[in-house]
């Protein structure tokens, strides 16, 4: 298959590169900055313009994975580039969609657990309301703007994706910093659920998700075995083989990250109902192989 990537120097990207190529498919790339031996034609996420024909003309598949960190401090400014390069971003390239004689038969779009909001112990699966907060509402967008793609005919999968977990860089290198110096604990009281994913399953789930007919909408992208925050702590620590005695209380997390807080506090005990009614088969579905694997 001829794919069109966005987002493809991300955390990501960059694996899902190797998963595909892998996997016989021809790249092409859309983004700011050139993937090495792909085909490339400049798009920002942000920007103004709709992402270049050329780029899509011949793509059987689109993967969407461009967006800005979330993992920063949200002024008011990072809000903004947040929600554009996501909404406005998947509006423009849904439009260049409009645009082509011959479409795509397939959109997997990026989304996150984020638009569930904070769910306490509430099992979500992809039936479930979205909830409230910035998050909840900027991914509600964000999917509203990439199911507009279904009045082509293309479609649409929603990977509603968790904390994403691998080896080089996302929120396992962020997490294991105090734990390394023997500073880590657990955030806030560490009942908060946190929905994880190992980064080969999310990979392995996009290119299921672009060959797999029967899948669209949305799609939970995390591991069966979701944890509560004490338990994620308990399992990090027992395998980095480190005590982890320091709690973080909630009104600290508040205090350095400000309103993203909610992302470490929020809760969300979510489950992969609609991959695994499809078929999808995850290679790491409980937390403590998973770190093991990856910390090995
Ligand atoms: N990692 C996770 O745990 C996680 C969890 C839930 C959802 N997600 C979602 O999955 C997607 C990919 O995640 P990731 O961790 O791979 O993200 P990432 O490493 O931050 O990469 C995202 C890509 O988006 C593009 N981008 C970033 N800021 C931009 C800006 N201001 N303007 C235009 N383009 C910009 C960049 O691509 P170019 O520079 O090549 O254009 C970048 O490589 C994101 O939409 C993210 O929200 C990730």
């Amino acid at each position: 298959m001829k794919i069109a990537l966005t987002g493809a120097s991300g955390f990501i990207g960059r694996r899902l590169i190797e998963r595909l190529r892998a996997g016989g498919h021809a790249l092409h790339v859309l983004g700011r900055r050139a993937a090495a031996g792909l085909p490339f034609s400049f798009w920002d996420a942000g920007g103004e313009n709709l992402p270049p024909e050329e780029s899509l003309r011949e793509a059987d598949a689109v993967v969407h994975l461009a967006g800005e960190p979330v993992a920063q401090r949200w002024t008011a400014e990072a809000k903004r580039r947040i929600r554009a390069t996501r909404v406005d971003g998947t509006r423009r390239l849904v439009d260049a969609l409009a645009r082509l004689a011959r479409r795509p038969a397939v959109l997997a779009c990026a989304s996150a657990i984020g638009i569930y909001g904070s769910r306490g112990e509430e099992i979500l699966d992809e039936s479930s309301t979205p909830g409230d907060g910035f998050l909840a509402g900027v991914c509600q967008e964000w999917e509203q703007a990439a199911a507009g793609a279904e009045a082509l005919g293309v479609r649409v999968a929603r990977l509603r994706i968790g904390v994403v977990l691998g080896r080089d860089g996302g929120a396992l290198a962020r997490i294991l910093r105090p734990f390394k110096v023997g500073f880590g604990g657990r955030l806030g009281n560490g009942r908060q659920w946190m929905s994880w994913i190992h980064l080969d399953d999310l990979v392995e789930l996009l290119r299921f998700a672009v060959e797999t007919p029967a899948l669209r909408g949305p799609v939970n992208a995390v591991a069966p075995g979701a944890v509560t925050n004490a338990e994620f702590t308990r399992h990090l620590a027992a395998e980095l083989n480190r005590p982890a005695p320091f709690p973080v209380p909630a009104f600290t997390l508040r205090a350095i990250f400000g309103e993203m807080a909610s992302v470490l506090l929020d809760s969300q005990r979510v489950a992969p109902t609609a991959a695994l009614s499809a078929g999808f088969r995850f290679g790491h579905p409980e937390l403590a192989p998973a770190l093991r694997q990856l910390l090995g």
